[in-house]
């Protein structure tokens, strides 16, 4: 059977990982031997769509912090199932907006549930499947959330953005232990650097970790 390559971008808000991800993908379409195929999380399928838009829906300010992280779990645990494991077992590369260690930044230290609740949860809904390499976009949470004020109408705004500073201190504090946690998966990127040069590292190192993927 094939297996192909399952990457995650990871990072606190208005680190850059959408807007990495979305020059990062046709670079990698056109070098690469293999199909390509980017996703998003908590989406990329339409079970899973729903459930991030419960999710986010800033008019369900009431939902309980344990529901959410199940939320969270179920929406992953579909989109696996459905979309990243058929493509990987097809032998693509497979790059993820956000996976399971936003659920343990988030929800475990952002929400003080406790990462190793988080974990075991996540553990249940992902039996295991780790991505390959997460690519981890570091930056201050005061750069984060300024790009993101910049970039958006405060309408636009959902419930985890209008969270107070100390939670986004806590959840880049929480992505940095996870990443001393797992140095042999996660490499950090410097993403206060500008976009291009974001992109740049992150294609430097796919390609040098898996060489083979490439012309
Ligand atoms: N390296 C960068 N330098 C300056 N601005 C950036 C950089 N990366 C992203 N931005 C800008 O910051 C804003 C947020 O970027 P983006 O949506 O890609 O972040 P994100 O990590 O996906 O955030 P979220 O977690 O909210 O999805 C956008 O307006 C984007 O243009
Ligand atoms: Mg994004």
């Amino acid at each position: 059977m094939k297996t192909g390559i399952f990457i995650s971008i990871e990072g606190p808000d208005g680190a850059g990982k959408t807007s990495v991800l979305q020059e990062l993908l046709p670079r990698l379409q056109a070098a690469a031997k293999v199909t390509v195929m980017s996703t998003r999380e908590p989406g990329g399928i339409p079970i899973s769509e729903k459930i991030r838009q419960i999710i986010l829906d800033p008019g369900n300010s009431e939902m309980d912090k344990r529901t959410e992280a199940l939320l969270y779990a179920a929406a992953r645990r579909q989109h696996l199932v459905q979309k990243i494991l058929p493509a990987l077992a097809d032998g693509q590369l497979v790059v993820c907006d956000r996976f399971v260690d936003s659920s343990l930044a988030y929800q475990g230290a952002g929400r003080r549930i406790g990462i190793e609740a988080v974990a075991e949860i996540n553990a249940f809904a992902i039996e295991d499947k780790y991505p390959d390499l997460t690519l981890y976009l570091d930056v201050d949470s005061d750069t984060g959330l300024e790009r993101i004020r910049k970039g958006r109408k405060s309408h636009e705004l959902d419930r985890l953005d209008v969270e107070s500073p100390e939670f986004h201190q806590r959840v880049r504090h929480a992505y940095l232990q996870i990443l001393a946690d797992n140095p042999d998966r996660i490499i950090r990127v410097d993403a206060r650097e500008n976009i291009a040069d974001v992109v740049e590292t992150c294609y430097s190192i796919i390609k040098e970790k898996y060489p083979d993927l490439f012309n």
